[in-house]
């Protein structure tokens, strides 16, 4: 398994670009399942999920290449309906797959979704909506297993705006017959990236963004060519790299208007931040960061992704903050990588009590997910000594070319299989 070793006391400085958005692109790639045809993606990021989406498609049938950031899907046929267990077992997204196949052939068969493990992640939502829609859905040793000989229009109320509910339900309406409707919906820009791509393969899709989707089913759709929007939490964790380091970073190709409370945190931590929607982000940050308060929130709120992110940055501000996760239950178990680097944070319930100390202490640590895995090598910038990141092919599975931007900023970062000697802090000073 590699590890990185990060040697901490840089800034990070320069210019990094943001790749296709993973949350994105996985669903459009899903999407091309709807179109008997050849669509092309591109802006695809090169990670292990996408390599793993690819996978599961073909395995339906659609002949699938990736080239460089460009998928081409030729999904003319689709033979298969069943999402088996070790490559659902690797990518949470793959409950995606459940809408389009089911609209496409009638029938789904998706083993229990994997992924990072954060919080119980259920899909009665899903099923739910499916369910209004015509499907019938059980579960069967360990499969959903979903049918329907045709998909009607439904109104849907979803409990909660979740985001992978929110595009199933979007990618199975519009080939159901008639309207559907959903309320309180997800409004990520991954979602409107979705319905884009949608659109231009000639679905009907209005309100995609917003809390209320209105989708009216066509007959069948064509494929077409998409570019993926650029990686919002990508672009977050380099500006909090930034802030966190109290470095100047450039962040090219970013959307700042897909960041704006994330952003205005930063501020409040004493960053400045340009915004320039054609050209992306500046973050520079004078000085240690300023404790602030934040609370997780479905979008336009702090999105969940960025907890840990922030976390890091947070452990080594001046002052006490407070972090509130409201979207996923036991997404703070990284925490203790973080205290293992001299962080004092302490979890309660669902909020944690950062008090900023000046700099952390190398130390090994595991990436228990993708994002606590960004964040333990933020942490690990501003750390003495070598830290040593272990299980890094969770960070792989998220970022594209992860250590190579980070190195392209100046930080001193290598890969490597083997375990190190962590030096003493107090030798390396
Ligand atoms: C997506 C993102 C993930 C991000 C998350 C929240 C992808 C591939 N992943 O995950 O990176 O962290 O949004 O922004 O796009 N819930 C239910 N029942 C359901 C579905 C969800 O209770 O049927 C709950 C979940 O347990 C969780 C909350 O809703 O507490 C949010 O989940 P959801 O928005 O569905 O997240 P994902 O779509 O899995």
């Amino acid at each position: 398994m590699d590890r990185l070793y990060v040697t901490g006391g840089g800034r990070l400085e320069g210019s990094v670009r943001v790749s296709g958005a993973k949350n994105s692109a996985l669903k459009l790639m899903a999407a091309a399942l709807l179109a008997p045809g050849r669509s092309v993606i591109r802006n695809v990021p090169r990670i292990r999920d996408c390599a793993v989406m690819a996978e599961l498609l073909a395995h339906f049938g659609v002949a699938v290449e990736l080239r460089g950031d460009t998928a081409v899907l030729d999904a003319t046929e689709v033979t298969g309906f069943e999402a088996p267990h070790d490559l659902v077992g690797q990518i949470r997204a793959s409950i995606v797959v459940l809408g389009p196949l089911l609209a496409r052939t009638g029938r789904a068969r998706v083993s229990l979704p994997g992924g990072d493990e954060i919080g119980a992640r259920p899909v009665e939502l899903h099923v739910r909506g499916l369910e209004r829609m015509g499907a019938s859905v059980r579960s069967e040793h360990g499969f959903l297993v979903a049918e329907a000989s045709s998909l009607h229009g439904a109104s849907i109320t979803l409990d909660y705006p979740s985001v992978t509910a929110t595009e199933n339900l979007l990618l199975a309406g519009v080939l159901a017959r008639g309207t559907t409707v959903i309320d309180n919906a997800a409004r990520e820009p991954e979602i409107a990236d979705l319905a884009d791509f949608l659109v231009s393969m000639g679905a009907q899709v209005h309100g995609a963004g917003s809390s209320t989707i209105a989708i009216d089913g066509v007959d069948d759709l064509r494929p077409a060519d998409h570019d993926a929007v650029p990686d919002r939490i990508e672009a977050g964790t380099w500006a909090a790299a930034a802030v966190a380091t109290q470095g100047d970073v450039t962040i090219e190709n970013a959307r700042p208007e897909h960041l704006d409370l994330f952003l205005t945190k930063l501020e409040d931590a004493g960053a400045e931040v340009i915004r320039s929607s054609g050209e992306g982000l500046r973050v520079r940050q004078h000085g240690q960061p300023r404790a602030l308060d934040f609370v997780t929130l479905p979008y336009p709120g702090i999105a969940t992704d960025f907890q840990p992110i922030l976390l890091a940055m947070l452990a080594v501000a001046d002052g006490t903050s407070i972090a509130t996760e409201n979207v996923f239950e036991g997404r703070f178990t990284y925490i203790g990588e973080l205290q293992r680097m001299g962080a004092d944070i302490s979890p309660e319930g669902h909020h944690a009590v950062i008090r900023g100390v000046p700099r952390l202490s190398a130390a090994p640590v595991r990436a228990p997910d993708i994002r606590a895995g960004a964040a333990l090598v933020i942490a690990a910038l501003v750390a003495d000594g070598i830290t040593e990141v272990a299980d890094v092919y969770h960070i792989d599975r998220g970022y594209e070319d992860f250590e190579h931007k980070l190195v392209s900023l100046g930080a001193e970062i290598r890969r490597g299989g083997d375990p190190v000697v962590i030096p003493d802090p107090a030798e390396l000073r």
